[in-house]
């Protein structure tokens, strides 16, 4: 790590872990731990947990954790030299030169200058004789050209060179285009335009970076639209169109639509917090984007079939981030885009009664239901208030609960107690599963079963546990850490996993340094940093440290001494009666 230790350390005493993550996530005081729910995961009730006293966060529900650097490699999705130079800004500090150097930072750097030269390059190109059908075009589909410069569109001309040679000649080499992925790679080696004759929509980050385009073909021919692959500043899941322009827009609330073409055309009719996805369906990771950015989203796809279970997915994805969602269904198989168009002048208006109209998700499913079955046949009925039931028991308000059930009771000229019994007994079953799922999961955990990380540790587990407590110990208590250091030898460590880990720790103290979880960071991956957090959240309250410890190095020395798995395997007769008699004189 090209970081020097003491800005680092500088870095962790100007840094207090709960107020970064407090800029992402709403932190409640909960005993010594600050509670709120996990930004890496859908939950509805908070399982993520900070420490600001021990500078860490920990998921009890997916398993995420570390330190403050961690957290901001994750969330920014960063790398950790990255997320350092994010860190010190906060924090007034200046990157060490070297930091800088780094290179993967430096080709993210250069990507997003091809990609800002390559928009620069469309766009002029829009407004060049070559381009004017595309020009054309997209007056034809009525943007205004304060549209078009507010979006940046532009027009890729049909030779397949010349963003290319353009780019050559502002300095690009041809590795940076095709990592940018503006260029393809021919088969011998060269690299060629990626967009050819297609209208383009470049694609914004917050922070407005131009991290990638989407391209649409004027004719019938496919694909459509053609999108920027994944490239190292752009991941098509973790990203929303127009999110940058609409976040500032949003005042509580979200329009989310299936395409480019909509979410233009509604800013453009001053509906300006409408957001789409990029040609893929609603992510886990989108879903908890969104719901940073407000607190009410209203799904607005196409009338289709398509659409509509889109939309479905949609609301089970959203539904988990706890956020409120409405269900905007445009009339007659329009999108936005094509109903703003029909109705002229009054476009906006109109979208905007629709917008009034909408009902919620729960409201959307049930009709959905409803209409699937005739309910004037028993049969069906029953049905139907038996699926009912199960939407209805997902809800978490009582009172909306109520509300529902005395609707479709009234409605459907049903008992409304037998309705609540069930629906009752539903939840009832649910949480159930719930429980046993989440019980599942954490005997796993506790049992190493399903231990990728640490594959010794089903094998080694009293031995495995007391490695870990010793960890845990070891990054919690500055004070005693240094004397566990002198007295453990590495190789009383079982768990080639938990070795590892205790050796970076040693040589660490040797060289007077400190292993809190941010000096460890940048020597770890997320995922081990995730499992160091977890070995030291249930251990925060160790009373005496120094006495834990002698205990724990004592089971080690025991353990050392058994046989393991492996050995006992390969042992002849003599050697496990001899370790068989040690067992039974310890006993004794
Ligand atoms: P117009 O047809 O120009 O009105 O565009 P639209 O935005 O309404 O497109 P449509 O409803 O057909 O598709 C919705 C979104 O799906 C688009 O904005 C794209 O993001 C994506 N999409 C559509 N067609 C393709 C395709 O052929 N390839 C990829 N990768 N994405 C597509
Ligand atoms: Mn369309």
């Amino acid at each position: 790590m090209a970081i020097p230790e003491a800005f680092i350390q500088e870095l962790k005493e100007r840094t207090d872990i709960a107020d970064v993550i407090s800029g992402y996530v709403q932190l409640k005081k909960s005993g010594r731990s600050l509670m709120g729910l996990c930004p890496f995961h859908n939950e509805k009730t908070g399982s993520f947990s900070v420490s600001r006293e021990n500078g860490f966060f920990h998921c009890f529900g997916c398993g995420a954790g570390g330190d403050v650097i961690n957290f901001i490699k994750r969330i920014e999705n960063l790398d950790y030299v990255e997320a350092v130079r994010f860190l010190a800004q906060k924090a007034g500090m200046t990157m060490p030169e070297d930091g800088r150097n780094d290179r993967s930072a430096k080709l993210k750097t250069r990507i997003y200058e091809a990609n800002r030269e390559a928009a620069r390059f469309f766009y002029r190109k829009l407004y060049s004789p070559e381009g004017k059908k595309a020009l054309d075009y997209l007056r034809s589909r009525g943007l205004s050209e304060k549209t078009i410069v507010h979006f940046g569109l532009g027009y890729a001309p049909s030779s397949r060179f010349e963003l290319v040679n353009h780019l050559r000649a502002k300095g690009f080499t041809a590795a940076e285009m095709i990592q940018a992925n503006l260029a393809n790679k021919s088969s011998k080696g060269n690299p060629f335009d990626r967009f050819c004759d297609r209208v383009m929509f470049p694609i914004i980050d917050l922070k407005t970076n131009v991290i990638a385009f989407g391209g649409r073909i004027m004719t019938d021919a496919k694909p459509k639209y053609l999108n920027t692959s994944d490239t190292p500043v752009f991941n098509k899941s973790r990203n929303l169109f127009a999110l940058n322009f609409a976040k500032n827009k949003a005042d509580g609330q979200l329009i989310l639509v299936e395409g480019y073409m909509d979410v233009i055309a509604l800013h453009q009719a001053g509906i300006e917090n409408a957001i789409a996805t990029l040609g893929t369906a609603l992510t886990q990771e989108q879903s908890m984007i969104i719901k940073r950015h407000c607190e009410e989203v209203v799904i607005c796809y196409d009338a289709d079939d398509a659409g509509q279970r889109a939309t479905q997915r949609a609301i089970n994805i959203l539904r988990q981030t706890g956020i409120r969602i409405k269900i905007l269904t445009v009339p007659d198989g329009k999108d936005p885009d094509e109903f703003i168009k029909s109705h002229g002048e009054q476009g906006a208006a109109r979208f905007r009664m629709l917008l009034e109209k909408t009902g919620n998700d729960v409201d959307y499913k049930l009709k959905k239901l409803r209409a699937s079955y005739n309910t004037d046949i028993t049969e069906q009925k029953v049905e139907f208030l038996t699926k009912a039931a199960g939407i209805i028991a997902e809800i978490e308000n009582p009172v909306e609960q109520n509300v529902y059930m005395r609707q479709l009771c009234k409605e459907l000229d049903v008992d409304k107690e037998s309705m609540e019994r069930l629906v009752s007994k539903i939840s009832r079953q649910e949480a159930a599963k719930k429980i046993r799922a989440f019980r599942q999961t954490a005997v796993k955990q506790i049992s190493g079963g399903n231990d990728k990380l640490n594959r010794g540790k089903v094998l080694n587990l009293r031995a495995a546990n007391a490695e870990e407590a010793l960890i845990a110990l070891m990054v919690l208590n500055p004070d005693i850490a240094g004397k566990v250091a002198e007295r453990v030898d590495p190789k009383l460590f079982i768990t080639d996993f938990n070795r590892n880990i205790y050796e970076v720790l040693q040589r660490k103290i040797k060289n007077g340094m400190d292993v809190s979880m941010t000096d460890i960071s940048g020597d770890f991956s997320d995922d081990e940093m995730s499992r160091i957090s977890s070995m030291l959240i249930s251990r925060q309250q160790e009373n005496d440290a120094g006495a834990s410890a002698d205990e724990y190095i004592a089971v080690l020395q025991e353990e050392s001494e058994k046989l393991t798995p492996e050995e006992i395997a390969a042992a002849d007769n003599d050697t496990i009666m001899e370790q068989l008699r040690k067992l039974k004189e310890k006993k004794s």
